[in-house]
């Protein structure tokens, strides 16, 4: 009967995306296939994507469900600063204290995973909710809108869709209205950081949502 209990609770803590007593945060990446369906390797540092207003407010917690409701508006995002570990990094002593550098810029991704269905591993399986580019430091409102936010709309029966949060540093400026992508559907944001050789995540999250009436 214990046993039981134990299961039930890991499964429901599974399908609601959060991770198990003991494991690693970061983990839940792999848990929820995020890794390797978007990303290669969960980036260390978690982007902050928070919805709403106080008291209302919630926030991604790599794979915790959120409501279409309350993930309607384009969210609050942040990430640590930009310059890496080290001694002066983010913990270091004067971490949190200095002042982000102009010319860094970042690109700011969300992205549906799973708008062509979970279990589909079709290359581009993406649809594009918000893509920002050439965001200085974390000056998200400063950024570009390639594609401006949309809210999440899982269709019903479709069960719980993934929606990743993925900030880049970009090595310069990048003219993305100059070949923008071609539609929010059929997106690749692997294929999106290759070919405008943005590497490798420097921040993400992700949060999932099912239609309301499932
Ligand atoms: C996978 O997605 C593609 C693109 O939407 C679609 O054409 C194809 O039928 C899907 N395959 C399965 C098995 O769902
Ligand atoms: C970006 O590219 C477009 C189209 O090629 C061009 O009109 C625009 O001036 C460019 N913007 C910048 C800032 O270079």
């Amino acid at each position: 009967m214990k046993v039981l209990v134990v299961l039930a609770c890991c499964l429901a803590a599974a399908v609601a995306g959060r991770h198990p007593p003991g494991r690693h945060p970061l983990a839940a990446y792999a848990d929820q296939g995020v890794v390797p369906d978007v990303i290669d390797v969960a980036p260390p540092a978690i982007l902050k994507v928070v919805f709403g207003t106080r008291p209302q407010q919630v926030s991604a917690s790599l794979g915790g469900e959120l409501t279409p409701t309350q993930v309607q508006s384009q969210p609050a995002f942040s990430w640590p600063n930009h310059f890496g570990p080290g001694p002066h990094g983010p913990h270091g002593p004067h971490g949190h204290h200095r002042p982000h550098r102009k010319d860094s810029l970042h690109t700011l991704i969300l992205v549906d995973t799973d708008a062509n269905g979970r279990t589909n591993n079709t290359f581009t399986r993406e649809y594009v909710h918000m893509l920002l580019g050439n965001i200085p430091g974390e000056d998200v409102s400063r950024g570009e809108v390639v594609f401006n936010y949309v809210g999440p709309a899982p269709p019903q029966g479709a069960g719980l869709h993934r929606y990743v949060v993925l900030a880049y540093k970009q090595p310069g400026y990048n003219n993305y209205t100059s070949t923008p992508p071609a539609s929010r559907q059929y997106f690749s944001s692997r294929r999106f950081a290759a070919s405008w050789d943005l590497g490798a995540p420097v921040a993400a999250n992700f949060f999932q949502v099912q239609n309301a009436n499932n």
